[in-house]
């Protein structure tokens, strides 16, 4: 297969999901808008920010273009941002360097809008690294970390298990873990046996099934969002978030 996430229209698409402004998105009165500023959501509500010690680590595993991973350096010291899309990850990398980067905002059929998105100016963008990687086979050196963050990453892994496995060794024991995901599950992504909760008859019991007795549920609940493919067409999804604590 070849990998969507190395596209330019899904680059665009995620770099206006990322980092376009409300306006700039969702233009209509009624509906959505409340469902904007995922990543940022993800790393801001995620995580119980009220816990985290000054001088922590962050990872965000499969970060795309990078909102969550800038976001997290509000209150954490280091973060790592690893995605498997090149595309993606030069984007962020650039992002990181210039704190801007010009995005295409598809309008209709051959009608389309230049943008120039940017990285808020209080974040300190020095504290954030990226690396293009598999999150199923993760550097050994890494080290561990106070937060570590999956959103929408486990359903377009071949083996989700082997990321669930390893972050058992990622998080730091009394460390958070923040997985969101719609359970979109895909063939083309995952074969239908390595499905969480036999085959996706409960995903989220396969999730609990994964991650207890290392980890412990403090929450969970819905997170709605909005991906704009053009004016007139939205991609309306409603992932299961859970927050978890090492144990
Ligand atoms: C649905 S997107 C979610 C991106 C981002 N976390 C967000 O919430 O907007 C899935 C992301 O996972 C990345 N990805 C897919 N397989 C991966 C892998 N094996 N290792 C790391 N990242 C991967 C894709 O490149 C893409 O950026």
């Amino acid at each position: 297969m070849i990998n969507p996430y190395e596209s330019d229209e899904l680059l665009q698409q995620y770099l206006v999901f990322h980092y376009a402004s409300a306006a700039e998105q969702f233009p209509y009165p009624f509906g959505g808008a409340d469902a904007l500023d995922f990543p940022k959501r993800c790393a801001l509500q995620g995580p119980d920010v009220t816990k985290i010690k000054t001088g922590s680590r962050a990872l965000d595993l499969g970060c795309s273009v990078g909102r969550s991973s800038f976001e997290l350096a509000r209150y954490c010291e280091e973060v790592i941002g690893i995605d498997y899309s090149h595309a993606f990850i030069d984007a962020a990398t650039r992002m990181q360097a210039d704190g801007v980067h010009p995005a295409t905002r598809l309008d209709e059929g051959s009608a389309s809008t230049a943008l120039e998105v940017s990285v808020d100016s209080e974040i300190d963008r020095g504290r954030v690294s990226f690396e293009q990687g598999d999150a199923q086979a993760i550097r050994n050196d890494i080290g561990q970390f106070e937060v570590v963050i999956a959103c929408n990453l486990i359903c377009r892994l071949p083996e989700p298990m082997k990321v669930l496995n390893r972050l058992i060794e990622l998080v730091k024991p009394g460390g958070q873990l923040f997985i969101t995901t719609p359970f979109t599950w895909l063939e083309e992504f995952t074969p239908s046996e390595n499905w969480l909760g036999d085959g996706a008859q409960d995903s989220f019991a396969g999730l609990i099934h994964a991650l207890e007795p290392s980890f412990k549920l403090e929450k969970r609940w819905d997170m709605q969002f909005l991906i704009r493919e053009h004016a007139r067409k939205f991609q309306y999804s409603i992932a299961q978030a859970s927050r978890w604590t090492r144990v």
